[in-house]
C-alpha cells in the first residue's frame, strides 16, 4: 500500500491528486489542508471517503508537528510527500519590475508573502515529514516548481511579470538541490516538477481590466512563440496525471535527485 502525503490539498492540483490517487484502492491517500473541515465535506460529496485530511498550514511549524503524529497513527512512514502548497497573485503576475514605480513597498510586502509559503513553508514542510520518509522504501519528495523559477526560461520567453512568484520559485529549485545533496545517501529522491501550465481556478472567474486582458493575452502569445507544443493549459486531471507519471519514473539512479523537471520530465524545455 504506497502512501502519499498531499500538502496544500484543498482545491486546484493539490486536490485533484487526491482525487487521482484515490481512484487506486492500494493507495493510502493523506492531503494537508488549512480549512480541513470544508475538504473533508468536499471529499465527502465526491464521494472520496478514503482519503484522509489534516489541518496544516506550511508556515506553522507546530500544526505540521501535530499533522506528522496523525500521519504516523495512519502510516509508518511516507513514501512520496508532494509539496503543492503555494502563494501566487495575479496581479503580480502581470506586473514587470518597471511597474511599481511607487509602490515598491506593495512588491516587498508580495516577495515576503511568497518567500514564507513557498520557500520557508517548504522547508518547514520537508523538515518536518523527513523523518516518516526516511521510514519508507520509496522515499521520493517532490515540489511542485515552475518554469517561471527558470533564468533561461525567463530569458527565452520574454516574461518579465511574476516577480514574486519567480523569485520563490527559483528559491524551490535550489532548495530541492540541497536536500538532495543532504540526503540523497540516504535513498532520499528530492526534485522539483513544474505543473506546465495547468487551470485550477475554481469559483467564478474575476473580470479583469482592458489592460490587463491585454497583458493576459501577450502572456499567452509570449508561452505560444516559447514552445509551439503549447496549447493553452489542460485541466486539472490531465495536469495531475502526467505529474505523478513523471514522479513515478524519477529515481536518484536515473539521475534526477536535485532536478527541477518540466511535466515531460526536460530539465530545459518547460511547455
Ligand atoms: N496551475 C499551474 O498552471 C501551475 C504551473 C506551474 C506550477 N504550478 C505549481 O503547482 C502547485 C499547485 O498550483 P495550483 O495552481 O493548483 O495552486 P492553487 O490552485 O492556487 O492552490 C494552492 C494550494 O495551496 C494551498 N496553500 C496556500 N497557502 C498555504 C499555506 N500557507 N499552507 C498550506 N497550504 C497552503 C491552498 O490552500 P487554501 O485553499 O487554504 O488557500 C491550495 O490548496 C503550486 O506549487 C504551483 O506553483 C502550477
Amino acid at each position: 500500500m504506497p502512501s502519499y502525503v498531499v500538502v496544500g490539498a484543498s482545491r486546484g492540483l493539490g486536490y485533484t491528486f487526491l482525487k487521482v490517487l484515490a481512484t487506486d484502492p492500494n493507495n493510502t491517500v493523506i492531503g494537508l489542508v488549512r480549512d480541513d473541515v470544508a475538504v473533508q465535506k468536499r471529499l465527502v460529496e465526491d464521494g472520496l471517503t478514503s482519503v484522509r485530511v489534516f489541518k496544516a498550514d506550511v508556515t506553522n511549524l507546530e500544526e505540521l508537528k501535530a499533522a506528522r503524529t496523525n500521519i504516523e497513527e495512519v502510516v509508518g512512514g511516507i513514501d512520496y510527500l508532494i509539496c503543492n502548497a503555494v502563494y501566487k497573485t495575479t496581479a503580480t503576475l502581470l506586473r514587470n519590475l518597471a511597474e511599481y514605480p511607487d509602490d515598491l513597498d506593495y512588491l516587498e510586502t508580495e516577495i515576503s508573502k511568497s518567500f514564507k509559503v513557498n520557500v520557508v513553508g517548504l522547508i518547514n514542510t520537508i523538515n518536518v515529514f523527513m523523518p516518516l520518509v526516511q521510514r519508507s522504501s520509496i522515499k521520493k519528495i517532490i515540489a511542485l516548481t515552475s518554469g517561471m523559477g527558470s533564468c533561461a526560461f525567463t530569458n527565452d520567453s520574454g516574461i518579465d511579470g511574476g516577480i514574486p512568484y519567480s523569485v520563490s520559485k527559483a528559491a524551490v529549485n535550489m532548495l530541492v538541490a540541497k536536500y538532495n545533496v543532504t540526503y540523497k545517501s540516504e535513498g532520499v529522491l528530492t526534485m522539483g516538477i513544474c505543473a506546465g501550465s495547468v487551470d485550477t481556478f475554481e469559483g467564478e472567474r474575476p473580470s479583469f481590466s482592458e489592460k490587463d486582458t491585454a497583458r493576459f493575452g501577450e502572456f499567452g502569445t509570449k508561452l505560444q512563440a516559447y514552445s509551439a507544443r503549447f496549447a493553452g493549459p489542460v485541466p486539472p486531471e490531465d495536469g495531475a496525471r502526467q505529474l505523478l507519471k513523471v514522479m513515478h519514473a524519477s529515481s536518484i539512479e536515473g539521475g534526477n535527485g536535485g532536478t527541477c523537471v518540466s511535466y515531460f520530465g526536460s530539465t530545459s524545455q518547460w511547455l
